[in-house]
């Protein structure tokens, strides 16, 4: 029987994940963006990295559509192990490298870029100097935010219920942000009165905890001066933002606040990493996607500046 030469021109996606078991979210994004195969690895750790990269690249010709995605809960792991891929490649054998952990890139540019094209719609063209206060800001999608929102040159304060951690990651968030861009300040938000506190000067809020926990309740919405822009990412009843529906986008919920829902946010969120994904399988050679180029892609899609 003769068999065919097949050309290596499949689009092949190694999804990297730091998760006991890879996103399918990820994965049927991955597909759905045009990859022809897309190789799961669970529980990935920034020391497995080198062997698994270097048998993926060397396997292949050196243009072939060869990416690698990091994703996983454990943002610390994951730039460890982007790292790792970067550092693994060897010329010309190069890869383009999608950096997601937890949809983190692409949900907090949605985030960012929904504000800016709410604000513009209130007249409201330039956010420098503005102050943006996260709630429940220690997860992967607080965390992008905040470098996204200090590197706009916004006051950024992002909250936990942990003060030494807290502080810690604000100082980590500011070298990440580099020095162009606002300092990033940790804050405790536990009770109202902290929270009040923080927020009642504040422009812009932005609720980031975990999915069912309300941040800001009915009474404390009631206590907020107006003229504020408020965004809920969590879909999960009760919602982060007292009367914030997912479908809300740029909807008057109190007198002068002005908010935008889960499903606004998830909905640019997809469309980005769709993007994203795609971009990188037509991509050749070492290039890293992350929330720069996601955000970019936003502001593209939402036709803001
Ligand atoms: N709409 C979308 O498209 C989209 C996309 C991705 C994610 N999400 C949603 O985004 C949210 C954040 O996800 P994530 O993975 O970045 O973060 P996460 O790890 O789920 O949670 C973020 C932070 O929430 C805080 N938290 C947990 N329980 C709390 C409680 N009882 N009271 C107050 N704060 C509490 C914790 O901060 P401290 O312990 O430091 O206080 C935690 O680090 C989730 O709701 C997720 O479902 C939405």
């Amino acid at each position: 029987m003769e068999y065919s030469k097949q050309k290596s021109t499949k689009k092949i996606c190694y999804f990297l994940d730091t998760d006991e078991n890879a996103s399918p979210f990820d994965i049927n994004m991955a597909y759905d963006a045009g990859f022809d195969v897309v190789v799961p690895y669970n529980n990935m750790t920034a020391d497995k990295v080198p062997k698994l990269v270097q048998d993926a690249i060397f396997s292949r010709k050196p243009n072939a559509s060869t990416a690698f995605f990091i994703g996983g809960e454990d943002t610390k792991e994951a730039d460890k192990i982007t790292k790792k891929v970067l550092d693994s490649f060897v010329s010309p054998f190069e890869c383009p490298v999608i950096v997601d952990p937890r949809g983190s890139h692409t949900t907090a540019s949605a985030i960012i870029a929904k504000i800016i094209k709410t604000a513009q719609a209130h007249d409201i063209n330039d956010l420098s100097g503005r102050k943006m206060v996260i709630l429940g800001a220690t997860g992967p999608v607080g965390e992008i935010g905040a470098i996204i929102s200090a590197r706009l040159k916004c006051n950024t304060i992002i909250t936990s219920r942990r003060k030494q951690y807290i502080k810690d990651l604000a100082r980590d968030l500011n070298k990440k942000a580099g020095d162009d861009a606002s300092e990033i300040i940790g804050a405790v938000g536990i009770t109202d009165d902290d929270k009040i506190q923080l927020l009642k000067d504040a422009d812009i809020i932005c609720s980031v905890a975990k999915a069912g926990i309300e941040m800001i309740s009915k009474e404390l919405l009631e206590k907020l001066q107006s003229k504020k822009i408020v965004v809920d990412i969590n879909l999960v009843p009760p919602y982060g933002i007292y009367g914030l529906k997912p479908n809300y986008d740029n909807k008057e919920i109190y007198p002068g606040i002005f908010g935008i829902g889960a499903l606004a946010i998830g909905n640019l969120k997809s469309k980005i990493e769709k993007s994203m994904l795609k971009e990188a399988s037509n991509s050749r050679g070492k290039k890293i996607f992350n929330y720069k180029n996601a955000f970019d892609i936003a502001k593209k899609l939402l036709k803001i500046n």
